[in-house]
């Protein structure tokens, strides 16, 4: 973008109370991150300020996680969107050329609408105004226009009948040029209905000042503020339907797309097969040529390439499988490292581990990773075979190429290449089921 410096200021300051939950508003996730997470993530290359509400520490803990540089400003007292924007004033008088406005309840704006908002600015424009036609527009501000101008917005609680006719209404998302900005916002007062200071009376003031404002169209989804659970609800699905989209444009079989629930952040590589009916929570990487079958549940882990991952596996965070391994029905990995070519197949837990190139860990295999107070490790050797139903009592080590025996409770470090069998030895009584059977049939007991 043609060398224009521009600082974003993220209102962020709202309560929520439609979302009916004690979490702040822009606190709520779609596709994993945070709706605030996703407007920073939108806004990435430019300086940032986020204007918060008083004792909103999580907000501002949320913000520096996707925007550590980020400017943080409170506005103690809820007066409307240029007082919020105001409350940013310090940063904007570090004199961006662009200054954006962004509400941080919506989610779905693209940093192209944010770029083309921008320039609008670069041709001249004072003050840039997504509009957007919404079906309902009830409670939007409208969009006077004469032409390409701009020439004012209404809030609705103040436009006479002929102006709440208006189709085009305000997204909410505003430009200024930098040089102007702080002399609009300053001018900005608060005669309405609301007694608010309205960041859209900038409009009208900036052509007062002779200068240019217009409104650029997108559609609802972009602009579209969340203020309750359904609509959060309804965003989720567009959001899904994003991410599906961008994953097969990218290479990636997806059986049953709408089955297959993305986070914002996951990564798929060339070839991955994504069976139906998986889930993906933050942070999941996936190489190329790996598949991941159905009903499987990953977040915070990646997998190799050409590894097979499920059906029916959990990855949890810290889980990192090499190349080609496979990992099976019913198995739960977290903070373990599989090496290449390991394979747990059946019913396991692996936790707070490492498996070794090669190692084989049989059905029903447990690291008994914490004690009731604290974790500990197990560190399995490559080539070692694990046994079924075994116990690995941690903190253990399974040497290369150890063998442990079917159904061991294994408490001791087992030595490279040593066969471990960690279970009482098998007593047989030879006859004693027949006899139980005779008893029985003659109704006595046996003795
Ligand atoms: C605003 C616009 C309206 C537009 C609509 C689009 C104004 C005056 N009106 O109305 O033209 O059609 O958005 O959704 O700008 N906020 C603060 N501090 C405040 C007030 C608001 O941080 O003192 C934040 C809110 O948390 C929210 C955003 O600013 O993220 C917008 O405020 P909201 O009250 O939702 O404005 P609307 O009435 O929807
Ligand atoms: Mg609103």
């Amino acid at each position: 973008m043609s060398g224009r410096t521009c600082l974003t200021i993220v209102l962020a300051a709202g309560e929520g109370t439609r979302m009916r939950s004690s979490w702040p508003k822009v606190l709520h996730e779609v596709a994993g991150r945070s709706l605030l997470g996703h407007v920073l993530t939108a806004a990435a290359n430019t300086s940032i300020a986020v204007v918060v509400g008083p004792a909103h520490d999580d907000v501002s803990a949320d913000a520096r996680v996707y925007a550590p540089q980020a400017q943080i400003f409170v506005q103690a007292e809820r007066r409307g969107t240029a007082h919020a924007v105001l409350s940013a004033k310090a940063a904007i008088k570090q004199g961006a050329d662009d200054i954006l406005v962004i509400f941080g309840d919506t989610p779905l704006i693209r940093p192209q609408t944010l770029e083309t908002l921008r320039a609008a600015l670069g041709d001249g424009a004072a003050v840039a105004v997504l509009g957007f036609r919404p079906a309902d527009p009830t409670g939007y501000g409208r969009l006077v226009t004469v032409g390409n101008e701009l020439m004012a917005i209404v809030e609705h609680a103040d436009a006479t009948e002929k102006e709440r006719a208006i189709p085009l209404c305000n997204g909410g998302l505003m430009a200024f040029d930098g040089k102007v900005a702080l002399q609009i916002l300053e001018r900005i007062g608060n005669d309405n209905r609301k007694g608010e200071f309205y960041l859209t009376d900038a409009v009208k003031i900036a052509r007062d000042m002779k200068r240019k404002a217009v409104a650029l169209e997108v559609t609802e989804d972009e602009v579209s503020g969340i203020n309750t659970k359904a609509q959060l609800a309804a965003t989720e699905a567009i959001m899904q339907q994003r991410l599906r989209q961008a994953a097969l444009e990218a290479g990636v079989t997806l059986v049953a797309p709408e089955t297959v629930h993305l986070a914002a952040d996951t990564k798929l590589g060339k070839d991955v097969t994504i069976e139906p009916y998986v889930v993906f929570g933050p942070g999941v990487t996936v190489d190329d040529g790996a598949t991941i079958r159905s009903f499987s549940h990953l977040a915070g882990a990646h997998v190799g390439p050409n590894a097979i991952v499920g059906p029916y596996a959990r990855l949890r965070p810290g889980a990192k499988l090499e190349e080609s391994v496979h990992i099976g029905n019913f198995v739960e990995v977290k903070e373990a490292t599989i090496e290449a070519g390991a394979k747990a197949n059946h019913l396991s837990y692996i936790g707070d581990a490492r498996v070794g190139a090669g190692a084989n860990i049989g059905a029903g295999t447990i690291t008994c990773n914490y004690d009731g107070a604290a974790k500990h490790r197990t560190d399995i050797g490559k080539g070692a075979f694990i046994g079924s139903n075994s116990a690995l009592v941690a903190p253990v080590k399974i040497g290369d190429g150890a063998y442990v025996g079917s159904g061991s409770v294994i408490t001791n470090d087992v030595p490279a290449d040593a066969l471990a069998i960690g279970r009482g030895r098998q007593t047989v009584k030879e006859g004693w089921a027949k006899r139980l059977r005779e008893l029985k049939s003659l109704g006595k007991k046996m003795g």
